[in-house]
């Protein structure tokens, strides 16, 4: 595990399963008639503890190999589970499963670590117990969930006011078991992976976006089809590995199989236009999701560059890295309209602003804005780097040992676990 000033990115690279497409497969091949078979399924703790839930809820799941089997139940027959389903760190888990549970005729009871145990769950179930269902949380915001699903789930319209692919995404799972139309309206930027996939299943939905909405219908009329799905790479997690090797010229990277869906890819139009030198080949689609393979060849130093608040859902879990790549880069970077990033797996835009100062980097909140100062200095470093174990802010800063004089202090790097496993495996594998 070597990580120091000197270190170039090279090799061939397939990045690990998508996190987001994992929890959403477990999910709808759930639900679906039939043997479903998915590979490349991520191995991070969130997922696994979507896969327990989906378990205990009564779906029968097996893994053969490096595939997983499951055999769904229809929508409206979920298990009463005996005991308490516990989502670890996971905000998408939780607030997925809360949306598929509250259409169903059961009773569970829904928790999470310290961290998801302050993470705001009202913009969710606001929406879902409109439908029928009586939910409490811990102080009418936070984890624990208590649900009394609705079997009788009432179809209505809803209008979304915040970007939360999860917000919508359990809306749409509690749809599943309800007698008619269910429409919603939302912001365009956030990930439309539970969309996709519903239309790859035979599902009976129907998208229309304009400049900034998307309008989604769904009408439970056609069942799930059983599927095999190839999880693809997670942009997320190769966003560390392509902007450490857009940081150092002299790197190259190629990155496969990775998934190239518009509503993710928002870091990669951020380091091209700061210089990052990527280039994108053999695109395709696979269940109605894009994918590709991209080349990094960096010559250059990069450039300071602005991200405006209408951009940031789309690379909202990549700010932290993105901040360590600004630091580097000549000039003012700004990142606007942070706000949704203090309420994420820690506050990531304090602890960014934090870490920076630790390392040397000068950085100013001005209400959600971000501005940080980089140049192409290299840092003190020698921090001890404070991560409140978010997995993100914690790979971030491991990366930020490329820019800096001396290695940084990394006080327990278990959290890893959470969304990468692999991720020092992989530095090891694609630094020099
Ligand atoms: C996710 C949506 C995003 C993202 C999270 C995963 C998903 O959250 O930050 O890591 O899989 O739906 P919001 O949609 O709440 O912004």
């Amino acid at each position: 595990m070597s990580l120091n000033k000197k270190s170039l990115i090279k090799g061939t690279y397939f990045p690990p399963g998508d996190k987001s497409i994992s929890h959403r497969i477990l999910i709808l091949a759930g639900q679906a008639i039939g043997k479903s078979e998915i590979s490349n399924l991520l191995q991070g703790e969130d997922v696994i503890n979507t896969l327990k839930a989906m378990k205990l809820l009564g779906v029968q799941i097996k893994k053969k190999k490096d595939k997983y089997i499951i055999f769904g139940i229809p929508p409206g027959s979920l298990f009463e589970p005996r005991k308490v389903i516990d989502f670890g760190n996971s905000g998408t888990g939780i607030r997925l499963i809360s949306g598929l549970i509250s259409s169903n005729n059961i009773k569970v009871k829904l928790v999470g670590d310290a961290s998801l145990s302050n993470r705001p769950m009202k913009r969710v179930t606001e929406h879902l117990t409109k439908m029928g269902s009586k939910i409490e949380l811990k102080k009418n915001l936070f984890p624990p969930i208590k649900i009394k699903g609705n079997g009788n789930a009432v179809p209505l319209s809803f209008n979304i006011k915040i970007p939360s692919a999860q917000i919508k995404s359990a809306i749409m799972l509690a749809a599943l078991n309800t007698n008619g139309k269910v429409k919603i309206k939302e912001f365009k930027t956030t990930r439309d992976h539970t969309e996709n996939m519903l239309y790859a299943m035979g599902y009976n939905i129907k998208v229309r976006e304009n400049s900034l909405y998307r309008f989604i219908e769904m009408k439970n009329d056609k069942e799930l089809k059983s599927i095999k799905y190839n999880v693809p790479g997670d942009p997320s997690s190769a966003a560390f590995f392509i902007s450490a090797a857009c940081l150092k010229p002299g790197s190259k990277l190629v990155v496969k199989n990775i998934l190239f869906n518009g509503t993710r890819i928002g870091f990669i139009k951020t380091l091209k236009n700061m210089g990052g030198n990527i280039s994108v080949i053999n695109k395709r689609k696979i269940h109605n999701e894009l994918v590709a393979d991209i080349i990094i060849e960096q010559k250059n130093n990069l450039c300071s560059t602005i991200i405006k608040s209408d951009d940031i859902p789309l690379q909202i879990d990549e700010i932290p890295i993105l901040s360590v790549v600004a630091s580097f880069a000549n000039g003012l970077t700004i990142f606007k309209g942070l706000k949704e990033l203090t309420v994420k797996e820690s506050n990531r835009l304090e602890l960014i602003h934090q870490n920076l100062k630790r390392i040397g980097v000068k950085s100013v909140i001005k209400k959600y804005d971000l501005h940080i100062y980089g140049n192409r200095d290299l840092k003190n470093g020698a921090a001890i780097i404070k991560h409140n174990n978010d997995h993100r802010i914690l790979m971030s800063f491991f990366i930020s040992n490329m820019i800096c004089k001396k290695n940084n202090i990394i006080k327990d790097k278990s959290c890893v676990k959470t969304s990468y496993p692999t991720f020092f495996k992989h530095i090891s594998l694609f630094t020099n």
